[in-house]
């Protein structure tokens, strides 16, 4: 009776989950996804998990910028990245299986109008859960996502006005002094 009872629940539970009605929710995402490491406010552990409060809103305005951020809500990021000053060298995991297309997306459209994030919302589309498909399906390692944020980083360097080191994002340091002799 009682294990009856467990299975109906269960696949009535599995079958709501099924339902595509349920508008996926960026804010629960983001709390259940990425607020334990980045924290509540965006503003991460400066040393050990970096801000995305304004990295999120600028990166979106690219579509360089979106490949990259939508490659590491899918397949995670490894390698040195620096933040105004501060050096990361750790690992973040990827959420491919976790996430369908569609939350994805609800995910980084609700990140894009959160804190600093907004002041680039006029220049940043919403995502769909087509351009996360597409990414999805170039099936990169975490170090390669990485690369791709060292090509978003020389386009804002290269385009901004501000000269080498500052250009046109300041969160992140320049490309140079990165790679070997640059
Ligand atoms: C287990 C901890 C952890 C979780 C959970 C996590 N991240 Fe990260 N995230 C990191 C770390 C660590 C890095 C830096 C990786 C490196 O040093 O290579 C990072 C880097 C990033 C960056 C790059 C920041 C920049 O300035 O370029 C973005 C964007 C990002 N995470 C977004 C997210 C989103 C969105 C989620 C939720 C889906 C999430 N992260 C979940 C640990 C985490």
């Amino acid at each position: 009776m009682k294990r009856g009872f467990v299975v109906v629940l269960l696949s009535s539970l599995t079958l709501l989950g099924a339902v595509p009605t349920f508008a996926a929710d960026g804010a629960a995402l983001y709390r259940t996804y990425c607020a334990s490491c980045h924290q509540e406010d965006g503003q991460g552990i400066p040393g050990t998990y970096p801000f995305i409060d304004g990295p999120i809103g600028r990166l979106s305005t690219l579509p360089e910028g979106r490949e990259f951020l939508v490659a590491a809500v899918l397949f995670g990021l490894k390698g040195e990245l620096v933040q105004r000053g501060v050096t990361y060298d750790g690992e973040m995991p990827g959420f491919a299986a976790a996430m369908r297309d569609e939350e994805v997306a609800a995910l980084l459209n609700w990140l894009k109008t959160q804190w600093k994030n907004a002041n680039f919302a006029a220049e940043a589309p919403d995502y769909t859960p087509e351009e996360i498909a597409r990414v999805r399906a170039l099936l990169l390692k975490p170090e390669q996502v990485m690369e791709k944020l060292q090509v978003v980083e020389e386009i804002l360097h290269a385009k901004g006005p501000g000269g080498p080191g500052q250009g046109n994002c300041p969160d992140h340091a320049p490309p140079a002094g990165r790679g070997p002799g640059r």
